[in-house]
């Protein structure tokens, strides 16, 4: 059941009614993270002028997860990508070490969205799960560039995503690139791509791949020449990169001058990164919803914006 968000909130502090429609309530509200969302989180506070509050993590010796947090206030915002496994457990435990106070969610990154429907009998809908999970003790939640836009009907209150194709278009920008062309690496990509390319007024296309024999495949922009271009392709997650090493291959044997990848969530899973850098990328850059070493976009003001005006 969907939990009405405004006559919840009323109920469980009458005094903030008012302040609702005036998004988060800066002055008694404090920051809270996750070990893997520690840099995106301190930026987030710095963003709204608060501060965040200190978290211990420890584990038992049989692995066990354990926390504990230092003085909530009034509201807390909790900011956990679940990234694997373990970031899910501590999220789960850091929301019931803040159940004494009103919490608000971002989920800058959520793992298991992919499996976001049941592809066959028996298997779960992982993203289902997870939403349900993340759910308990919550007032709104925000999310970043999820995988589908469906997975938010999932959470059991209201949620919100947010989009960082403007921030990828603005980081592009950056590099000076002379007429860049934004390619996604397939048609489902495509919105998304747009959405980067607006920024600067740029080309856009997606990949399209043909079977030209049982082993050989081609892939190149559906409609636009990359020879002798810039290309940047962008999506929303890299995760093994094998997708966008291809098309780079292909693209410089189609005469592109230079190779771009930029997503939003950096999963770079099974050395994804040296994997793109040997296909001949000359930069890979991720945002901060995931940290690693290329995460030079910040999703913090756009979090903040979007909680301000809850
Ligand atoms: C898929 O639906 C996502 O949008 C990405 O295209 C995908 O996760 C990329 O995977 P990989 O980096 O392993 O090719």
């Amino acid at each position: 059941m969907r939990i009405n968000y405004k006559s919840t909130y009323c109920i469980i502090n009458p005094k903030r009614k008012k302040l609702r429609h005036q998004g988060v309530r800066i002055d008694t509200m404090k920051v809270i993270c996750t070990e893997k969302s520690q840099i995106l989180a301190t930026s987030l506070a710095r963003a709204l002028k608060t501060s965040v509050v200190e978290v211990k993590y420890s584990r038992f010796p049989d692995g066990e997860q354990y926390l504990i947090t230092g003085e909530l206030d009034d509201e807390t915002i909790i900011v956990g990508s679940v990234v694997d496994n373990d970031s899910l457990v501590q999220l789960v435990l850091l929301m019931d070490a803040c159940d004494s106070s009103d919490n608000h969610l971002v989920l800058p990154y959520m793992g298991y969205a992919r499996q976001d429907k049941r592809f066959l009998p028996g298997e779960p809908v992982s993203a289902r799960a997870v939403a349900q999970v993340l759910s308990r003790g919550i007032l709104e939640i925000i999310t970043v560039n999820i995988h589908e836009q469906e997975v938010l009907k999932y959470f059991g209150v209201p949620a919100r995503n947010i989009s960082l194709a403007q921030d990828i278009g603005s980081y592009i920008k950056s590099l000076n690139l002379s007429n860049p062309l934004i390619l996604a690496p397939d048609e489902g990509a495509l919105t998304f791509a747009e959405h980067v390319a607006s920024a600067g007024g740029w080309d856009v296309d997606h990949l399209e791949k043909t079977r030209l024999s049982g082993v050989e495949v081609k892939m190149a922009p559906k409609q636009v020449c990359a020879a002798s271009r810039s290309v940047v392709i962008v999506d929303d997650i890299i995760s093994t990169g094998g997708t966008i090493a291809t098309a780079s291959g292909m693209l410089y044997q189609q005469g592109a001058k230079d190779v771009f990848a930029a997503c939003v969530h950096g999963v770079l899973t099974g050395g994804a990164y040296v994997h793109l850098m040997a296909a001949g990328i000359r930069d890979v850059v991720c945002s901060d919803t995931i940290e690693r070493g290329c995460s030079k976009i910040s999703a913090a003001d756009r979090i903040a914006q979007t909680l301000k005006k809850s």
